[in-house]
């Protein structure tokens, strides 16, 4: 399934690629400050999750649609007019919200899920975007950031970035929903998520995680071998991300310029213990 000769995802000898073609347009041009980061960022190109969305959505199968209501509204008792979904990945999200006849626009950094979103969920946008630096020129009822997309904010000042453009998008009564890493799936006796699944088709695969973590920068590693049921190579994808405590993120948020109204426990789905939410609002 990699290449056999380099044995990467992404060497246009891959016949996985091959196969799927629809989902093989170019790659943006990642730069961040940390040179290591290049290889994390392209999780987006060397998570093979990321790469095949449809793989994705065998894997993560519960949608947070649900969750992020029944949060919203126990803020402001209504359901949001126009929501805002920031790493909004394969779409589902946003379709199911959608359905509620909310008016939905995704924003993701990789064009491989912005191509499928697209196609499989033709009523919603979905833009192709930074959350450093995308500006839409509107507003928002609901600002989504879930499954973890925030983690990737590896640094201080990348971090201070997305909040800007979350701010920049809010007005006074947004509220924002975030969905971080349960820092406490990763510490002490809690263990990260150890095998990831995916159950069925063509590339059932059963992917086995390890994970490294750098006390100095705050970063996991995580080095992931999938192993197909059909004969096909292993593959290897890595990503590092950044761990935020709840308190960390408060913090981040309210010297830019919102106040944390709330932070949950949520038991969400089988590959994570108990997600971890953070509600916020502008605070002016
Ligand atoms: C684990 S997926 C989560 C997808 C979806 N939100 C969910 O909960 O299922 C992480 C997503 O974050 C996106 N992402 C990573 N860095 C990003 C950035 N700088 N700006 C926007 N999206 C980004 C990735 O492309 C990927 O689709």
């Amino acid at each position: 399934m990699s290449c056999t000769v380099c044995k990467t995802l992404n060497c246009t000898n891959n016949p996985l690629l091959a196969r799927l073609p629809d989902l093989t347009s170019e790659q943006p041009t990642i730069s961040q400050n940390n040179g290591d980061a290049m290889t994390t960022l392209s999780g987006p190109t060397n998570d093979l999750l990321h790469k095949f969305p449809n793989l994705y959505e065998k894997v993560f199968t519960v949608s947070t649609a649900p969750t992020c209501i029944e949060l919203y509204q126990s803020q402001c008792g209504s359901l949001p007019r126009t929501a805002l979904d920031i790493g909004s990945g394969p779409g589902r999200e946003l379709a199911d919200l959608a359905e509620m006849g909310i008016d939905c626009v995704g924003v993701d950094f990789v064009p491989m899920m912005v191509e499928y979103a697209q196609k499989n969920y033709p009523k919603v946008e979905f833009i192709q975007g930074d959350m450093r630096e995308f500006r839409l020129g509107r507003k928002f009822d609901m600002i989504t950031i879930l499954g973890a997309c925030i983690n990737y904010m590896l640094d201080n000042a990348d971090l201070e970035k997305a909040l800007t453009t979350v701010l920049a998008h809010s007005h006074e009564d947004t509220v924002v929903i975030v969905e971080p890493y349960n820092t406490t799936s990763f510490v002490g006796t809690n263990t990260p998520p150890l095998e990831y699944v995916i159950p069925d088709g063509e590339f059932k695969a059963v992917g086995s995680a390890t994970y490294e973590w750098s006390q100095k920068e705050q970063l996991i590693s995580r080095v992931r071998t999938w192993r197909f049921s059909e004969g096909q190579d292993d593959i290897q994808d890595t990503y590092k991300q950044r761990l935020y405590f709840a308190k960390e993120l408060q913090y981040f948020f309210e010297k830019n310029g919102f106040s944390v109204v709330n932070t949950v426990e949520h038991q969400q789905s089988k590959i994570y213990n108990k997600s971890l939410f953070l509600l916020a609002t502008p605070s002016n």
